[in-house]
């Protein structure tokens, strides 16, 4: 009796540490770690402390489910940049050229949203290599929106430039965790 209750309980103690949130946070946090030193150790772009605090959320998460994850920011970033470039856009003159600039920025923002909900799906039915075009191009929308600019030899707005940043540190980071997929 006494040697059936040493076995049983002591797998009972297993799954209860097992189960326990601080094991998975552990578990989690070493994921996460990893994934992001592998990322900046492959890319310099890539910043380790901003990539650790912005998956730092999903303990327990494997690769493909960081990859996901590692879109979200995106989504908000892009969200940020191109309400900027609406209220800068209502303020131009209507016809004139910052109006029309800010106005092809927006069409390239909306095209960036539209690749960014197809890298998730690419990414959730296993695509990698069409979820890294696909973030390739959603990463390259502050620029496209800079180079409207350029082209018409006006400096892009500070607003609009201080935004970029994020938009693009996060899609460095989504873009290298894809490619270890
Ligand atoms: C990296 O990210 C951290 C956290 O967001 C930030 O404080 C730091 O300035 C970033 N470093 C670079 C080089 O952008």
């Amino acid at each position: 009796m006494a040697t059936l209750c040493g076995s049983v309980c002591f797998l009972f103690v297993i799954m209860v540490i097992a189960s326990s949130p601080a094991a998975v946070a552990a578990v989690g946090e070493d994921i996460v770690e990893e994934t992001c030193g592998q990322c900046s150790r492959s890319n310099p772009n890539v910043n380790y402390t901003l990539c650790v605090s912005s998956l730092s959320g999903y303990p327990g998460a494997d690769l493909h489910g960081l990859a996901l994850f590692s879109t979200m920011p995106l989504r908000s970033a892009l969200a940020t940049i191109a309400s900027e470039a609406r209220v800068l856009r209502d303020r131009a003159p209507p016809g004139s050229p910052p109006r029309s600039c800010l106005d092809s920025c927006l069409e390239v923002f909306r095209d960036a949203a539209y690749n960014l909900g197809n890298a998730v799906a690419a990414i959730e039915s296993w695509r990698y290599g069409d979820a890294k075009t696909a973030m390739s191009a959603t990463t390259d929308a502050p620029v496209t929106c800079e180079d409207e600019f350029k082209g018409q030899g006006m400096a892009t707005p500070p607003a609009i430039k201080a935004r970029t940043k994020p938009l693009f540190q996060h899609g460095v980071i989504s873009l290298a965790i894809i490619s270890l997929l």
